[in-house]
């Protein structure tokens, strides 16, 4: 194998990027990196008071742990502070240079295929309905004990989808050159199965 070899893998909130990337990783030996943890863990700083470029560039791998990174109030946060250029670019290097890292990388995130890794090996964008991923996430949540209803997990993915396809720097899109997966009516592992076909009609033979 290649000493570097970089899977990117976009799409909204809850259509299955992170379970996918997860077992893709896993399956081809390769490292992960969660990109949305990064604006996440921004997000959570500024609810907290801080400003939000300083705690961009300030940001350490030990700030991307913890359960507190997966409520709804840290996703919007998130989507907020991911507007702000100066915030994007502080995260640039970082993704980049995980992409570059010895072996193989998968990235997911909104705009890895397009603006981070525009010359990954092979990209993905995954998405599913408004429907079917707000009710994935209202299990995950409700499961964590966030106590929150359907339709308002449905209110704020669609409020936050809105704000990251519709910003002008680094927009949530697929890359021309992105295979769609639509996990709508997919098991995670047939999602993950075509995943991995793809993954691996891109690896050098
Ligand atoms: O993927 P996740 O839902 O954790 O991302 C949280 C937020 O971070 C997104 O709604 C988006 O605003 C932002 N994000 C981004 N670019 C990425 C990953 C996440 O703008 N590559």
């Amino acid at each position: 194998m290649r000493v570097q070899f970089t899977v990117a893998i976009d799409g909204p909130a809850a259509a299955g990027k992170g379970t996918i990337s997860k077992a893709v990783a896993q399956h081809f030996g390769f490292a992960h990196l969660d990109t949305g943890l990064l604006y996440r863990a921004v997000g959570l700083k500024v609810l907290n008071g801080a400003d939000p470029t300083q705690a961009a560039r300030a940001l350490t791998p030990g700030d991307l742990t913890g359960g507190d990174l997966r409520t709804p109030d840290v996703a919007q946060a998130a989507s907020r502070v991911a507007i702000l250029p100066e915030v994007r670019q502080a995260l640039v290097d970082f993704q980049r240079s995980f992409a570059r890292g010895p072996g193989g990388a998968v990235l997911d995130g909104r705009d890895i295929g397009t603006v981070i890794c525009p010359e990954a090996d092979v990209k993905l964008y995954v998405t599913a309905s408004d429907e079917v991923r707000a009710h994935r996430r209202w299990k995950e949540l409700t499961g964590k004990g966030i106590d929150v209803t359907e339709a308002e997990v449905l209110d704020e993915m669609r409020i936050r989808d809105s704000r990251d396809a519709g910003r002008d720097l680094a927009p949530m899109r697929a890359a021309a050159d992105a295979v769609l997966l639509d996990t709508s009516a997919l098991s995670i592992d047939a999602a993950t199965a075509q995943a991995i076909a793809a993954i691996q009609a891109g690896l050098p033979a």
